[in-house]
């Protein structure tokens, strides 16, 4: 039975007591709004949105009806948002629905979550920085600086983009085929072997690296004014695209019936995911209990705002077919519009958002990590903390050099699918977890108790589990296949290493 010991919520608390020597406790609510929409907008929004209105082609398209999926997901991580709210504010300490599910749930599905939120932080960033990559070679290109190609997307998808051209002939690829095209023409080679990499997504990854070894406070103010600017972005498009909106554009406002306006939220979900990641940094604020609700809440809300906005109008500005295959919807209507001006600013902003994503997912996964060490189920050297910065900053290196290295070969697709999977089972997990915990301590005091347990988390739970299993066979053999993966690893080494199990 020690597979599920627990580990006792008083002992966390005091584990992220401020002793003085470990993290420093210097965030305030509004710190944590903006280190929320940081981890939210982004490639979700900018790119994922014109495949999810149109369909990318393949899938039964949104159309104009998207507004009503990003509200359904909004929804979903509404329910979702409320637990990990109750929960950072009865377990304020580093280490998110890892550290929850071990007061709850017991060591081995603590675990497991802990293994799967890796999919949600380190693999979802392979993701941004693969998209921020795409942005920023056509924010180069707006300069006349053109980055080669070969170095700007992975091997496989030159592959596949040369076979989409063979079928379709070269005129039909979308902006990013028609890179990865380029590079499979043109690429130098190495002994036989061809050299194509995606070098500016390594970089980006790099110096977010160099930035967070750094320290929090610095952290946290460059992402409160890539913030600023984000908002700002959305807001441009949303002021200058009212005027090119044309009614017609709306009907049939549901051209996909349900179906499409359901699998459109199961790919914007994609855009939401971040909003949890505010409580990894539970231990680094100064009151968790009044401020963890108040940032998960309130980021969770103004993006809806700015989301729906942004989906009305763009649904509005062009038909939708017009945004099969196009990586940068926003900037594309704009173009589209014949306001280049305005692409080619709203360009710059998504370079910016997509900057910040990666910054709080790489601040949040060397929390987990760490954690995870100091429950003795990850190696010690994850629990290290920079005697200077005051960082962990050996977890933070090994997080960018995992991230650097696959966000240089792997393909953006099948690595959204894999997060999106991995991040539902965890906030599946977390409902959960609330209820265990109600039902085994209903009296401990909470500072913020979610509202008509035990229908919320049930909601939670149940939206979920709709959301997951739209997801394609292919991501659920890899996920099954990464869950078995780590399993084995507990069994090899923090069965016998816990903590727990030796005290
Ligand atoms: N929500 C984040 C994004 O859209 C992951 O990029």
């Amino acid at each position: 039975m020690n597979l599920f010991r627990t580990k006792p919520i008083d002992q966390l608390v005091a584990e992220g007591a401020d002793t003085g020597k470990g993290l420093k406790r210097e965030l305030t609510a509004v710190d944590l709004v903006a280190l929320g929409i940081g981890a939210i907008i982004g490639a979700g929004i900018f790119a994922t949105l014109g495949t999810a209105t149109s369909g990318g082609g393949t899938l039964p398209p949104a159309g104009p009806g998207i507004v009503v999926s990003i509200l359904l997901t909004a929804l979903a991580c509404g329910f979702c948002g409320l637990c990990y709210a109750e929960f950072a504010s009865l377990v304020p300490v580093a280490g998110s629905a890892y550290t929850y599910s071990y007061a709850t749930l017991g060591e081995l599905v603590a675990w497991i979550i802990g293994w799967d939120l890796i999919l949600e932080y380190a693999v979802g960033n392979i993701a941004v920085a693969i998209s921020w990559a795409a942005y920023f070679r056509q924010l180069l290109l707006g300069f006349g600086l053109e980055f080669p190609a070969f170095l700007a997307t992975d091997y496989r998808s030159t592959l596949l983009a040369a076979k989409a051209a063979a079928a379709g002939g070269v005129g039909a690829l979308s902006p990013e085929q028609a890179v990865a095209y380029q590079a499979h023409l043109h690429h130098p080679e190495l002994f036989g072997v061809p050299i194509v990499f995606n070098l500016l997504a390594a970089l980006i990854t790099a110096a977010i690296t160099i930035l967070l070894v750094r320290g929090i406070k610095e952290s946290a103010r460059v992402n409160d004014f890539i913030v600023f600017l984000k908002v700002a972005t959305l807001l441009f498009f949303v002021a200058v695209g009212a005027f090119y909106v044309k009614p017609a554009n709306w009907t049939p406002f549901f051209p996909g019936g349900f179906s499409g306006v359901w699998v459109g939220a199961s790919l914007m979900f994609f855009a939401y995911i971040g909003f949890d990641a505010i409580s990894t940094a539970a231990e680094e604020c100064k009151d968790p209990g009044r401020d963890m609700p108040r940032g998960i809440l309130g980021s969770l809300l103004v993006c809806t705002l700015l989301y729906v906005a942004a989906a009305l109008v763009l649904s509005g500005m062009i038909p939708y077919q017009k945004l099969v295959g196009v990586a940068d919807p926003l900037a594309a209507a704009l173009a589209f519009v014949k306001q280049d001006w305005a692409a080619g600013l709203l360009a710059a902003g998504a370079v910016f958002s997509m900057t910040a994503v990666l910054l709080v997912f790489q601040l949040g996964q060397p929390r987990i990590l760490m954690a995870m060490s100091r429950d003795g189920l990850l190696g010690p050297w994850f629990g290290k903390v920079h005697p200077k910065y005051r960082t962990p900053h050996v977890g933070t290196i090994l997080t960018g050099v995992f991230v650097a290295t696959f966000s240089a070969v792997a393909n953006i697709d099948e690595i959204i699918q894999l997060t999106n999977i991995g991040t539902l089972f965890a906030f599946a997990l977390v409902c959960i977890g609330i209820l265990v915990l109600r039902y085994r301590e209903p009296d401990r005091p909470r500072k913020f108790r979610v509202p008509f347990v035990p229908l919320v988390p049930l909601l939670g739970i149940a939206m979920c589990v709709a959301l997951m299993v739209k997801l394609p066979a292919l991501t659920w053999e890899r996920f099954v296949l990464w869950l078995a993966a780590g399993l084995a690893i507990y069994f090899l080494y923090g069965r016998r290493r816990s903590r727990l199990a030796r005290a």
